[in-house]
């Protein structure tokens, strides 16, 4: 398998980044990695999300993928400088996720809801000088989001403590790609904010530096799972998506 954009998360989140890649290529062959069974990274440390990032990439790279786009946020804030010396082979969301805010908040007030190594490395801030940022570290939501638990009562009450956090904004930046699942909750209770995810901004990322294949009526779509096969088999039907091949991997 050559000739594919390789996408990677911790889980499911990362499918709403594949989603909007999956749009935007249509001629692209796609294989989306799901470490699940290193899920959920936003609680470990630094070091050991930064070792099992590189170890993704490397999997990626030997299956042949031609770009790697790292769609967690997590992730990404581990590698900043890995990306910004991989001449662009390497992708990550947060500056795109970043930039995309700061160029739609009128009022330089932004919220960030991220997980708690997201907020912990400040990668935000340094992309957000120009801004007044309001970071909430919210881990909380991943294991019930990768449960298929978006509209809970356990999830809106997690939903409205975080949002007590966060000051006077007019833009939140959903910071982790697990929460685009959680939008409309999060909406509801803060009506007046635009809600800017990592899917659309990365993906405009990536159209600078990769023109979109004209033809392969035959694109082929892959889902690769570190974990437990009949749990993604699962999420993958919930979730409405359809994948030419569905299989567990050992990395
Ligand atoms: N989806 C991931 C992110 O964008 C991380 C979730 C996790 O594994 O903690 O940050």
């Amino acid at each position: 398998m050559t000739d594919f954009i390789g996408v990677f998360d911790s889980g499911i989140g990362g499918l709403t980044v594949f989603s909007a890649i999956k749009e935007a290529f249509k001629n692209e062959n796609i294989v989306y990695l799901a470490d699940t069974k290193n899920c959920p990274y936003g609680v470990k440390s630094m070091s050991e999300v930064r070792e099992i990032t590189l170890k993704n990439i490397s999997y990626l790279k030997a299956l042949g993928a031609k770009v790697i786009i790292i769609a967690c946020n997590t992730a990404t804030s581990t590698i900043i400088d890995v990306i910004e010396n991989s001449n662009n082979y390497i992708i990550g969301v947060i500056q795109p996720t970043a930039l995309e805010a700061l160029n739609q908040s009128k009022t330089k007030k932004i919220g960030l809801f991220a997980t708690n190594l997201t907020v912990a490395s400040h990668i935000y801030d340094q992309y957000l000088q120009k801004a007044t940022l309001y970071s909430e570290g919210c881990s909380d939501f991943v294991m019930l989001i990768e449960k298929g638990e978006f509209h809970s009562k356990r999830m809106k009450e997690l939903i409205k403590n975080h949002v007590n956090h966060i000051g006077e904004v007019d833009t939140l930046i959903l910071g982790c790609t697990h929460f685009p699942y959680i939008k409309d909750e999060i909406q509801e209770i803060l009506p007046g904010v635009q809600m800017i995810e990592s899917g659309k901004a990365t993906t405009n990322y990536l159209k600078r530096y990769l023109t979109p294949l004209e033809k392969n009526t035959k694109r082929k779509l892959f889902f690769l799972t570190t974990g437990d096969l009949t749990t993604s088999q699962k999420q993958i039907t919930m979730l409405n998506l359809t994948f030419d091949e569905v299989k567990k991997v050992e990395i």
